[in-house]
């Protein structure tokens, strides 16, 4: 078995997989070149060959367990027909939700739309690389996907004033979001992907007293579903206030932690594989200071399943020679 799917499955503790959120990204110039000359970024996503390569290259370079798809939380709101554009220095921008036509959407518009995601799943887990190594598929959670088809453009700590205001509506497009959802975990599934990782990156926006409408509930109806799939889930519910209370309501495989919750407490309130945790900011200081970092994670969880990773995404401007000095730290330890 794969190393990470020992820590989830066996639940192992002597052993430390790696992979990094965004690892395939724009830190790396030979990303940068490609993306250079395809401006268009779903057209980038939608196309197999260089989605894969992209997927591959830190690979190539590093010693990391996993390869997560080069594709986007996005592609899913795309698929539904609704307009999404990524504008340099902006973010994403979405366009109108037409509630009617999404409602109408069947299962084949929606995976001819983004079968090229797909495609590149099954190109990339055939390649030698991936040789006892997974290959991780990805679902943004329905909160943070509600977030972006209503807000339209990422939130900045802020949501529109009038957000809930048509909850009919609200609960309509989580119906629909549920449904879809799954269908492309399924898709992903079943061309390789061997885990899957539930991005919820909004979480830290909502009230305590709106999680289990927003958050508890949709995201246990996607875990159970990939769990009767008989697939692993990791479930990222970045910024949420309470790990416990969270891991608890929807028991995923695995939780990845942010960067901002207390390591310590995490290892002694939580009894599932953990993942994650470290700033990536710390990857924009020094050797001394990133091997200092890493290790106080590795020594927290040394009793704990753990797979390292960052608190979020790896910064666009971090030098991959630090991703490397990182990487090769947490394969000494
Ligand atoms: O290596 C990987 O992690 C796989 C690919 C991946 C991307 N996006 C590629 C991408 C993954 C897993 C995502 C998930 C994603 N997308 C999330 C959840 C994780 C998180 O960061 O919180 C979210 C919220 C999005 C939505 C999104 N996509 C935003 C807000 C942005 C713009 C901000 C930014 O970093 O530029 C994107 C664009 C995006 N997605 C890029 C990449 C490599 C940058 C595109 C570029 O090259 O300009």
């Amino acid at each position: 078995m794969s190393p990470i799917r020992e820590v989830i499955s066996d639940k192992k503790t002597n052993i430390n997989p790696i992979w990094i959120m965004r690892q395939a990204g724009r830190y790396l110039p030979e990303f940068r070149e490609i993306r250079k000359k395809n401006p268009n970024f779903i057209k980038l996503c939608l196309n197999q060959k260089l989605s894969s390569e992209i997927t591959l290259q830190p690979l190539k370079r590093f010693e990391l367990d996993a390869a997560i798809i080069f594709s986007d939380i996005l592609m899913l709101p795309y698929g539904l027909n609704q307009k999404v554009e990524f504008k340099k220095n902006l973010g994403p921008l979405l366009g109108k939700l037409n509630l009617n036509e999404i409602s109408q959407l069947s299962e084949e518009e929606f995976v001819k739309k983004i079968n090229q995601v797909y495609k590149a799943i099954k190109l990339v887990s055939g390649n030698q690389l991936l040789k006892n190594k997974d290959t991780i598929g990805f679902v943004g959670a329905p909160w943070t996907l509600l977030v972006y088809m209503i807000n339209k453009r990422s939130p900045k700590f802020k949501l529109i004033d009038n957000f809930f205001s048509d909850k009919t509506s609200i609960k309509k497009i989580l119906e629909i979001l549920d449904k879809f959802i799954k269908i492309h975990i399924k898709n992903q599934i079943d061309n390789g992907a061997k885990i899957i990782q539930i991005f919820d990156s909004w979480a830290g926006l909502l009230n305590e007293s709106d999680l289990l409408k927003y958050i508890y509930n949709p995201t246990l109806s996607l875990v159970e579903f990939t769990k009767s799939l008989n697939v692993p889930v990791i479930c990222f519910p970045k910024g949420i206030k309470n790990y416990k209370e969270y891991s608890e309501f929807i028991k995923p495989d695995a939780i990845s932690i942010d960067y901002e919750v207390d390591p310590s407490l995490i290892s002694k309130e939580i009894k599932i594989p953990v993942q994650g945790g470290m700033d990536p900011k710390v990857l924009l200081t020094d050797k001394e200071t990133i091997k200092k970092e890493a290790k106080r994670y590795l020594d927290i969880f040394k009793d704990h399943p753990y797979i390292f990773n960052l608190g979020h995404g790896i910064l666009p401007e971090t030098d991959p020679g630090m991703m490397d000095y990182l990487v090769k730290t947490v394969k000494d330890y």
